[in-house]
């Protein structure tokens, strides 16, 4: 996903079923999410003012969501920026391969859940900013 932009990435409306006894959001595969759930993990603890991220992905697709309190998503295509705020677990950012992304101002308590599509594999990151934008200009 090299030609991948930045609008291919969106926040998605997350299925919530809202009771007195309090709420539910579900993530279906395959019907709420373009991809398959393979993988998921959550960030939490994040000391105050840290940053996570600071790579982007080859093939993985993802969708992030903050299951609790707020941070900033930055998508960032080599060309255009989106900087995206989470601040409800309802609703999630999808995230295509080949976007660089930083997130970054993780208020006190935070949750980051992350559904991916695919296992760990270290070697589907790009993890310094100028192999990035050579990868983008690549054809
Ligand atoms: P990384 O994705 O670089 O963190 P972030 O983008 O949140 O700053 O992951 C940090 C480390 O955690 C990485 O070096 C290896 C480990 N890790 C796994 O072992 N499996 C996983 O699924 C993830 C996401 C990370």
């Amino acid at each position: 996903m090299k030609r991948s932009s930045v609008y291919d990435c969106s926040m998605l409306e997350l299925d919530k079923h809202h009771q007195e006894r309090g709420n539910i959001t579900v993530v279906e595969n395959g019907y709420t999410i373009p991809f398959d759930v393979k993988r998921v993990y959550y960030l939490y603890d994040i000391p105050g003012g840290e940053s996570r991220g600071g790579h982007a992905h080859k093939e993985l697709h993802q969708l992030i969501v903050a299951v609790s309190g707020s941070f900033n998503v930055m998508l960032d295509d080599g060309n255009v920026r989106r900087t995206f705020t989470l601040n409800r677990p309802y609703q999630g950012l999808l995230v295509v391969p080949g976007i660089w992304r930083t997130l970054d101002d993780f208020s006190s308590g935070s949750v980051c859940l992350v559904l991916a599509s695919m296992l760990y594999s270290e070697t589907d990151y790009i993890r310094k900013y100028d192999q990035f934008l050579k990868y983008k200009n690549e054809i």
